[in-house]
């Protein structure tokens, strides 16, 4: 499965969730392949950090892919790995809309204080065009950075904003800014092997990378319920 974090503005957390998802995902013992496609090689530079440290109990393998060169992502040998998780940096990148021709999914992440409709308008453009040759692409927008002093009702502004966008969709995940977040990427850690550790901030990538991998059962938690039920 190969899924992207993406998104044309810079800072709103691709690396952070990116990274974390890599390890969460190596820990549950998947054979995983990071891929930087930003020239800064913020992700790249957190595998080799996460290599050398001593923290880190099992490695990332990542690699760097820029232009074109993503869509062998799809191919041999790229096939044999299990999950690709893509950081899809950099401002109106080729990497990004040529990824999404190939990837399951596609996850976006805003900041609430920031909300860029222009970026918005533009990405539910680039999903309308990569489903004409992809149509299974998921695409979901996230809040990350959200104040931990709740009181804004950000998923009823979400919500109501992205009714103008039909081709992006929104499952209620807020991520808050956390210390954890910053500390962990600066040791090459996701937060869930963070110490101290800050059981929000597990609680928050728990609930992301069920709603990436659909997977209900790694975490403990019940699936929301259908609307039938
Ligand atoms: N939820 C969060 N809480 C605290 N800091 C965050 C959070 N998400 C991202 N950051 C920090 O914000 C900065 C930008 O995030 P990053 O993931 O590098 O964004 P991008 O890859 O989209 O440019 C980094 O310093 C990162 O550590
Ligand atoms: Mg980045």
């Amino acid at each position: 499965m190969i899924v992207i974090m993406g998104g044309e503005k810079g800072g709103t957390g691709k690396t952070t969730l990116a990274t974390n998802l890599a390890a969460m995902r190596v820990l549950r013992g998947r054979d995983v392949l990071l891929v930087d496609t930003d020239k800064q090689e913020s992700s790249n530079y957190w595998a080799i950090t996460r290599a050398q440290g001593e923290a880190a109990s099992s490695r990332v393998v990542c690699a760097q892919k820029l232009g074109g060169s993503v869509l062998r992502l799809g191919t041999d040998p790229y096939k044999t790995y299990e999950d690709i998780i893509v950081d899809a940096g950099g401002r109106n990148s080729i990497e990004l809309r040529a990824t999404m021709t190939i990837a399951d999914a596609l996850f976006i992440p805003v900041q609430p204080s920031q909300f860029d409709l222009w970026t918005l308008a533009r990405m539910n453009e680039l999903v309308r065009e990569a489903r004409v040759v992809n149509p299974k692409l998921r695409a979901v927008v996230l809040i990350n950075r959200a104040s931990t002093n709740p009181g804004v009702s950000e998923t009823a502004d979400t919500v109501k904003i992205l009714r103008d966008y039909p081709n992006l969709a929104f499952t209620g995940i807020i991520i808050r800014d956390r210390i954890a977040y910053r500390k962990a990427a600066s040791l090459g850690l996701s937060v869930i092997e963070l110490e101290p550790s800050d059981s929000k901030a597990i609680e928050e990538m728990h609930a992301f990378y069920r709603e990436v991998y659909n997977d209900w059962k790694t975490f403990e938690k019940q699936p929301p319920r259908t609307q039938n039920e």
